[in-house]
C-alpha cells in the first residue's frame, strides 16, 4: 500500500491552452513537449486504513486547506474508486525547483502522484492509462509520463480514454539544452487553469489559435525526426507567442510577462540573428525557457545572465518518463 515515484516537468514546444471538457480535463487541442531531466518531483504515497483524512505535504509544508489540497484529494479519489477501496493516504511531495512559478510543477507533480498512487493501490496500469489518469490532475502531467519528445493526443471520445500522451522520440534521439531563465520569485498571479479558461471564455482569438495547433504539431514532429533545430525553433516561438496573444486578447487581458521576459525575447532573437542557434518559449508565467544545442549552452547561459532582471538560470536536458523508485525505507 506504499510507493514512491519520480517525475520530471516538461516544457511544451506546441502549447496546450484550452479545454474541451472541464470535468474530465480534456484538452481543446493536442500539444507537444520535451520532458526535462535536471528538475524533479518525488512523491511518496501510502494508503492507510487507520487514517480518517488524507494527509498531504508539499515541500515539507502540510496542505490543510485550499485548492491545491482539493486537487490532490480529488485525484486520490479517482485512484481509490478504480482500486475499489476508501483508505485515506499519506502523500509527501518534494520538488527540487520552485513550485508554481511557471515551471510546470503541476506536470511533474501529478505525473509522480499518478504513478505512486496507482502503484500503492496495486493498479498495474499501462503508461497510456496512467497518462489518462495524470491528465485528470493536470493536462500537462499526462505528457510527463513519457520521456524525451512527447505528443499529447486530444482524443475524440467523451469519456477521455483516448486523451493521453504518446512518446514520439526518446531522450537519446536528440540532445538539446533548455536554459530556464527565472525572472521573478514567488507564485504567479493567474494559474494556467484559470488563465486558459478565462481566455477560452473571453478571447475572440481563442478559436483561431485552436485551429493552428494540429498543423504545428505535425510540423514539429517532422523537425524532431530530422533534428531540424531551426525549424523546431520557429514553430515553438510562434506557438508560444500565439498562445500568449490569445491570453492578452482576453477580457480583461492576461499578461504573464514582466520587463525581463520581454528583454529576454529580444536578446534571444538578436543572438540568433548574430549566429547563435537558439529559440525561446514561455508558459503561464514570466520565466523564459531558451533552447540551444549542447555546444552552445555556455554562450547562451552568459548571454541570458547579462539580461537585467534575470535572477537565476536552471539548466536541463531531455530526460525520462515518470517511474517508481525505491522509497526512503527502500520499499
Ligand atoms: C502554458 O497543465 O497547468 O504550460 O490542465 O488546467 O492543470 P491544467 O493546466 P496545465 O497547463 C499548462 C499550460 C502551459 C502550456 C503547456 O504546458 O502546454
Amino acid at each position: 500500500m506504499e510507493a514512491t515515484a519520480v517525475a520530471h516537468p516538461n516544457i511544451a514546444l506546441v502549447k496546450y491552452w484550452g479545454k474541451r471538457d472541464q470535468k474530465l480535463n480534456l484538452p481543446a487541442a493536442g500539444s507537444l513537449s520535451v520532458t526535462l531531466a535536471g528538475l524533479s518531483t518525488t512523491t511518496q504515497v501510502q494508503f492507510d486504513e487507520h487514517l480518517t483524512e488524507d494527509r498531504v505535504t508539499l515541500d515539507g509544508e502540510p496542505l490543510e486547506t485550499g485548492r491545491s489540497r482539493r486537487r490532490v484529494v480529488d485525484f486520490l479519489d479517482l485512484v481509490r474508486h478504480a482500486a475499489g477501496f476508501r483508505y485515506k493516504a499519506h502523500v509527501e511531495t518534494k520538488n527540487d525547483f520552485p513550485t508554481a512559478a511557471g515551471l510546470a510543477s503541476s506536470a511533474s507533480g501529478f505525473a509522480a502522484l499518478a504513478v505512486a498512487a496507482a502503484s500503492a493501490a496495486g493498479l498495474d496500469w499501462s503508461r497510456r492509462r496512467l497518462s489518462v489518469l495524470a491528465r485528470r490532475g493536470s493536462g500537462s502531467a499526462a505528457r510527463s509520463l513519457f520521456g524525451g519528445y512527447v505528443e499529447m493526443k486530444p482524443g475524440t471520445r467523451s469519456d477521455g480514454s483516448d486523451a493521453h500522451a504518446i512518446a514520439i522520440a526518446t531522450e537519446d534521439h536528440w540532445d538539446l539544452r533548455c536554459l530556464i531563465a527565472l525572472t521573478a520569485r514567488g507564485k504567479k498571479e493567474t494559474g494556467s487553469t484559470r488563465g486558459m479558461l478565462h481566455t477560452q471564455e473571453s478571447s475572440p482569438l481563442f478559436e483561431s489559435w485552436r485551429q493552428t495547433v494540429p498543423g504545428d504539431i505535425e510540423e514539429a514532429r517532422h523537425c524532431i525526426d530530422d533534428r531540424n533545430f531551426e525549424g523546431l525553433g520557429s514553430i515553438a516561438e510562434r506557438s508560444c507567442l500565439r498562445m500568449h496573444a490569445t491570453a492578452i486578447g482576453a477580457d480583461p487581458g492576461i499578461l504573464y510577462w514582466n520587463a525581463a521576459t520581454v528583454a529576454l525575447i529580444h536578446r534571444i532573437r538578436r543572438a540568433r540573428a548574430d549566429g547563435l542557434n537558439c529559440f525561446f518559449t514561455i508558459d503561464a508565467g514570466p520565466h523564459v525557457k531558451a533552447f540551444c544545442l549542447p555546444e552552445q549552452a555556455t554562450d547562451l547561459r552568459s548571454l541570458l545572465t547579462s539580461v537585467d532582471g534575470v535572477e537565476n538560470i536552471i539548466s536541463a536536458r531531455p530526460g525520462g518518463g515518470a517511474h517508481c523508485t525505491p522509497g526512503p525505507t527502500g520499499q
